[in-house]
């Protein structure tokens, strides 16, 4: 939500934390997740070897049932809170979320509509710039509608707050964010996220949608890549 609909139930003013971190509503708790609960890849056991890239990730971060559990905490406090008679408007930034929305949209006890974006900021493999470009566009109108932005993770948050200024000015009624991870340490521009599944550290993520170069989408977790795939 980005203020500009404060009389909506909705539009709930952040609440800053001891690190500057936007604290989400009462219904979810974002789960904290350190490297100390990292499962390290060994000689016995290799977390890519079943999905085809043996020896290249170092460890899981997030196992696959962490992830379910905390999609469908996330679902039922969206749910919760939307008490309208429209459905919400799921907006899935392409590609990294597209994962983690259709496992929120079937995890949502309510219906919802779909809807991709694709946007692109310039920089490196590893780090965002903050020039967004628009690569795919929405195919609807979002006029009077309750929107709720589905994000993968927000690093510096420069590509979400240039997404909500520009869907702002669509005339939605509401804009909401879910974001499945953030990196607490890394925000650069201050969004009001309600949703957040876990805080996690700065390192570059893979799986679940994220990838590098293209490659670990396809994983059903999120895991660290070995510094010896990108060093
Ligand atoms: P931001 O603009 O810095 O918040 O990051 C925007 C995008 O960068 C995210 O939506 C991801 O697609 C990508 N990204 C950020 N951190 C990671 C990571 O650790 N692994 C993979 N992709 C990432
Ligand atoms: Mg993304």
């Amino acid at each position: 939500m980005t203020g500009f609909d404060s009389s909506t139930p909705n539009a709930v003013p952040p609440v800053h934390g001891v690190d500057g971190a936007v604290a989400p509503s009462a219904g979810v708790s974002t789960t904290y997740v350190t490297s100390a609960d990292a499962l390290p890849a060994g000689s016995a056991w290799d977390p890519g070897t079943e999905h085809g890239y043996d020896g290249e990730l170092a460890a899981v971060l997030i196992p696959a049932e962490k992830l379910q559990a905390k999609i469908t905490e996330l679902a039922r406090a969206v749910a919760a809170d939307h008490t309208y008679d429209t459905p919400p408007l799921l907006i899935c930034v392409l590609k990294g979320a597209v994962m983690f929305v259709t496992d929120f949209a079937r995890a949502l006890p309510i219906p919802s509509e779909l809807e991709f974006m694709a946007v692109s900021s310039y920089g490196s493999a590893t780090s965002s710039s903050g020039v967004v470009r628009i690569l795919k566009d929405l195919d609807r109108d979002i006029t009077g509608r309750r929107v709720i932005i589905v994000e993968d993770i927000i690093d510096s948050g420069l590509t979400l707050s240039w997404l909500l200024k520009n869907l702002a000015t669509r005339g939605p009624a509401a804009i909401d964010i879910v974001a499945l991870l953030r990196k607490p340490e890394a925000v650069k521009v201050e969004v009001d996220v309600r949703y957040v599944g876990f805080d996690i550290p700065t390192d570059f993520v893979v799986g679940y949608g994220l990838d590098y170069n293209e490659r670990y989408r396809d994983l059903p977790f999120v895991g660290l890549l070995g510094e010896h795939m990108y060093r």
